[in-house]
């Protein structure tokens, strides 16, 4: 008996979106050896759209990790990370939280730039907390997919630089679907993954390190993620690990289709298809938890209504529907929905069928309650 399933899951949860029917196709192609040269062409061309597609200045160093996101976040932390740095970290959340831990595991020295859940880092609190203590890092999450809040990369990392700080910075849920400027808006490291907005299965991480973070690059004490030894496979050709030819064939032909749609036409579907689900979520009962102007449109963390049980809707959903969504984190379990329109994902058709499902799922419920006690619940807030 095959355990394959046998079923196209709807994927709008966090993470993986659905892959791209282009990039399964690729994964089917013969397996090469991680030094063939036809292997190594496809390294290149790698290499090539990802400094396009992280919008890389010159001089940088764009390749991918084997491993998914926090692959990306240790090999960016491993390369500048050593004891007695000292790391300045935004905590939007639960990603941010990792962040923070994963540097601490590197032995930085780390402060801790909190913020509440939901909402997005205001600058002012970041140049406040580096004039009372200076930081040789600033390390943020750009989307924070615990509770679907977007930071302002752009100003955060002006500020950090004012301080001369690296800007480190966590691309795990906008690269491909929000804006993101590595040269223009100064950062300096930056990672991702992709199998959200890129549209390739997980197991891969895109990683961007620019000029100023090579330079400035610490011994690593890791050595699948050493870059020195990363570069040597990528740049010179000599063994590290045995790449997967299959997730390279993946991500490759995953940014051909981001470049020919284009990236700011990418950005812009993503826009609207959160917006076109802000609007249908409405008269629902149904609003995202960030305010307007702090939200991503990658991932919507929406509120459950009192009473309403938010994992027995998630199990409607997957077993009638098929339509995976996720639930929220930390101290947000059991107080949002996490719903991702992410590349393949973020599509009008996908909005419709969400919608539905979600108002089939609540009247199901309704029914049922009315059905127990005759009264009915309250399913607006
Ligand atoms: C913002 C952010 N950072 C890091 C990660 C870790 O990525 P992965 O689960 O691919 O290791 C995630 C995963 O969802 C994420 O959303």
């Amino acid at each position: 008996m095959s355990l394959l399933p046998d079923v196209d899951r709807i994927l709008l949860g966090p993470g993986p979106s659905l892959t791209a029917p282009r990039v399964m196709r690729a994964m089917a192609a013969p397996t090469l050896s991680h030094l063939d040269p036809l292997m190594l062409a496809l390294l290149d061309d790698v290499r090539a759209r990802l400094m396009r597609v992280f919008r890389a200045p010159e001089g940088s160093f764009a390749f991918a990790v084997s491993g998914t996101g926090t692959a990306g976040m240790e090999a960016t932390v491993a390369n500048l990370v050593e004891p007695g740095k000292r790391v300045l970290v935004i905590v939007s959340g639960y990603f941010g939280d990792r962040l923070a831990q994963m540097c601490e595991r590197y032995g930085a020295h780390v402060t801790r730039l909190d913020v509440a859940w939901g909402r997005a880092c205001d600058p002012a609190a970041l140049r406040t907390a580096l004039a009372a203590g200076p930081a040789d890092i600033v390390a943020m999450v750009h989307a924070e997919t615990s509770t679907g809040a977007l930071n302002p990369v752009r100003e955060l990392a002006a500020v950090a630089r004012e301080h001369d700080a690296l800007v480190l910075v966590d691309a795990v849920t906008s690269l491909g679907g929000h804006p993101l400027e590595i040269g223009a808006w100064g950062i300096d490291a930056c990672y991702s993954c992709t199998q959200k907005c890129l549209g390739a299965p997980s197991g891969l991480a895109p990683v961007v390190f620019g000029p100023r973070a090579l330079q400035r690059r610490v011994k690593c004490r890791s050595f699948y993620f050493d870059l020195q030894l990363l570069e040597d496979y990528w740049v010179r050709r000599k063994y590290h690990h045995t790449m997967s030819s299959t997730l390279v064939y993946a991500l490759d032909e995953a940014l051909a289709i981001v470049e020919e749609e284009g990236l700011e036409a990418r950005w812009a579907r993503h826009q609207q298809n959160h917006l076109a689900l802000v609007d249908a979520l409405q008269p629902l009962g149904l609003s995202v938890l960030p305010p307007e102007g702090e939200r991503l449109w990658t991932l919507n963390a929406v509120r459950v209504p009192d009473g309403v049980d938010e994992a027995a809707v998630r199990k409607h959903l997957l077993d009638t529907f098929n339509m995976e969504i996720g639930a929220g984190l930390g101290p947000l379990a059991g107080k949002v929905w996490r719903v991702g329109l992410m590349g393949a994902s973020s599509s009008p058709r996908l909005v419709l069928l969400l919608v539905a499902a979600l108002q089939a799922a609540l009247a199901h419920r309704e029914r049922r309650v009315v059905g127990e006690t005759g009264s009915r619940p309250q399913v607006a807030e």
